[in-house]
């Protein structure tokens, strides 16, 4: 090379490297915002919940019940959960019968066998409770029992909440005398001044020999607005800051079982326990069935939410299947009380039994699942399934919206359930998932989606994808109109979790929510009313938008993710808007992908609230690393 052409060559290198320098200074990151063009509403049902009995979700869960097997129904054949008294010199053994208990439905019991005991030395049993018993002080604890005796000289039935550690009862009482046929007592307990622990379990002794029966053994705390047969009171709180317009339930794989027999059948779950057998679950232990049909829509009433009823659709997971046709009517017909028993009126005949478990008002309904994940169903026997639920529900119940499971080619569904597991990746690459969907075609649900990186529950990275995904979602609501995350729950004590990365953690004493629960709270909480007209040029990839505003216009929800380790300067241009000039931030970040909140660290990762000053109708914002924001700029 001649100096001649090198200096040449050299001039046009740097020229070339000025010119793409001058591009890139010329190109920053633009975000174009119009306040003022909304392009459709955001739906006002997109974000709700989806829960099924799951990571003892319900039982050990949400569902306040203490008495862990309080059936005695396990499907192992010894007495799980429960435990001989054999204090001083007595001695007991302890077996089910199951020859004899209070009903039909419950025609087994405990049989605890007293060969000897006397007043300085008790016999009976204790129950562990779920990974304990968690007492808080000063506190009335509720609880019932089924009993009866072999000889009505048992003499009184001590119930007591005991220590662990030290032995001792904090809380005691007895019932004096027990009848030779079953019959239902009905006990409290109250705590005095004592450390909140789970470190205690139930016990319940007599002091004479005897044969003595027990069912449905139940203790409560106090519940969410004081329901009996209630809810967690944490739990209840932490999904109602989530303000979920929906539920979705009673599942998920719940809904089918592993075998037809095995279903949620919500028939069986409705009045007493005492009539209600309690069923195996395909996530490996069995339901007391506590939370029956009734239960669940009083959680919708507590929490505001609108039921979303997924009916058994005649698919179970082990492959079993009714086709259309005659075989397949009792279950149609069963879906049909069971919306009756919903939404009818108190003279009609389920409406009638709903009015006797309590609830004489009807219940508003205007979705209803047909069955889930029916792709499963490797006989293809969906498409003929639906078809003859939706003309059955439809014919009676013209209102509703019907929910297919899986795309159905001979009819167009009001609306089809969309899945997605996947990693956080993923989700980056895919949050334009909608943004091409065929607008003629049914509104989307999507009925269950994860970023799963995270165990028990979801790390940050995990909550990153997510909030990428939902930018996406939010965007699309005018198909999407609906969507829920799960697991929603998840018992964090070993054995508790059969579901890796849930949203909300919990042991029997405390919850935390996870990463990902904040960035649902923040996305439900910020979510707008309007979805606005806008454009991104020069977007950074892994870098996620979402730009709603409030029904009045005056409030403006810029969502921005931020799923890089370096942060991004934003240019923003809101054409034609007098933003205030100090705008509410409220981030979720963390120092890296794997920091997460747990039982120890709950709140290791919260939303922080902050002022941006310097707003205007165009302004420059950098977006910090590994961040998911919500800027609230009001306008005038
Ligand atoms: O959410 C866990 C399970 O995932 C659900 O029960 C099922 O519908 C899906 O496969």
């Amino acid at each position: 090379m001649t100096q001649k052409t090198f200096a040449t060559a050299a001039l046009s290198a740097a020229l070339a490297l000025a010119s793409t320098f001058a591009l890139a200074q010329s190109s920053p990151a633009t975000l174009t915002i119009h306040p003022d063009k909304s392009l459709h509403p955001v739906s006002p049902s997109l974000y709700g919940l989806m829960t099924e009995e799951i990571n003892y979700s319900y039982d050990g869960g949400l569902y306040a019940e203490l008495v862990r097997n309080r059936t005695f129904f396990d499907r192992w054949e010894g007495v799980l959960n429960w435990y001989l008294i054999e204090r001083g010199n007595s001695s007991a053994t302890m077996e089910i019968d199951h020859k004899t208990g209070p009903s039909q439905a419950l025609d087994r019991s405990l049989l605890v066998n007293i060969a000897k005991a006397d007043a300085e030395s008790p016999a009976g049993v204790f129950n562990e409770g779920y990974w304990g018993i968690a007492l808080r002080p000063e506190t009335t604890y509720t609880g019932s029992l089924w009993a009866k005796v072999d000889a009505a000289n048992m003499g009184p039935l001590t119930i007591a909440l005991v220590s662990n550690k030290t032995g001792e009862a904090v809380a005691c009482t007895q019932i004096d005398a027990l009848s030779t046929g079953w019959k239902q007592y009905s006990y409290s307990l109250k705590t005095g001044a004592l450390e909140p622990s789970a470190d205690y379990h139930l016990a319940l002794t007599v002091t004479h020999p005897g044969k003595l029966w027990m069912q449905l053994v139940s203790l409560f705390p106090p519940t969410y607005k004081d329901r009996p047969n209630g809810f967690r009171k944490d739990l209840m709180a932490k999904m109602a800051e989530m303000r979920p317009a929906f539920l979705r339930f009673p599942g998920g794989n719940y809904l089918e079982g592993d075998h037809i027999n095995e279903r949620f059948e919500w028939k069986k779950t409705l009045g007493p326990w005492v009539d209600r057998p309690t069923h195996p679950s395909p996530w490996g232990y069995q339901s007391t069935d506590g939370m029956g049909l009734l239960e669940f829509l009083e959680w919708c009433e507590d929490l505001k939410m609108q039921p979303l009823l997924a009916v058994y659709a005649g698919y179970s997971m082990k492959q079993e299947h009714v086709d259309a046709g005659p075989a397949l009517e009792p279950y149609i017909q069963d879906a049909l009380d069971e919306i009756e028993y919903v939404t009818g009126p108190a003279d009609s005949k389920w409406g009638s039994v709903r009015a006797r478990d309590g609830h004489p008002e009807p219940f508003k309904l205007s979705y209803v699942e047909i069955g889930n994940e029916d792709f499963f169903d490797k006989s293809g026997s969906y498409e003929g399934r639906y078809a003859a639920f939706y003309k059955a529900i439809k014919a009676k119940y013209p209102q509703l919206q019907l929910i297919s499971t899986m795309p159905v080619k001979n009819m167009k569904a009001d609306m089809q359930d969309d899945h997605f597991y996947v990693r956080a990746s993923v989700n980056f690459n895919d949050a334009t998932h909608y943004d091409k969907t065929d607008r003629n075609g049914p509104k989307i649900f999507v009925g269950e989606w994860a970023t799963r990186e995270g165990s028990p529950t979801p790390d940050f990275g995990a909550a990153l994808g997510d909030a990428a995904w939902m930018t996406g979602l939010e965007r699309n609501s005018d198909v999407v109109v609906m969507a829920a995350y799960a697991p929603l729950l998840v018992n964090v004590n070993p054995g508790g979790m059969q579901w890796d990365t849930d949203l909300i953690g919990y042991d029997a004493m405390k919850s935390y929510g996870s990463p990902s629960y904040y960035a649902q709270v923040l996305f439900a909480k910020y979510r707008g009313d309007k979805v606005l007209d806008s454009k991104f040029e020069a977007a950074p990839t892994r870098v996620f938008y979402s730009a709603n505003s409030t029904a009045d216009g005056k409030k403006l929800y810029l969502k921005l993710v931020n799923g890089n380790t370096t942060a991004q300067p934003i240019k923003i241009e809101l054409p034609g808007a007098k933003p205030s000039a100090v705008a509410k931030v409220v981030s979720l970040s963390a120092p890296s992908t794997q920091t997460t909140n747990s039982m120890a660290d709950p709140e290791r990762v919260v939303p922080v609230e902050s002022k941006l000053e310097g707003v205007s109708s165009s302004f420059t914002y950098t977006l910090p690393a590994n961040t998911i924001e919500v800027i609230e700029i009001s306008l005038q």
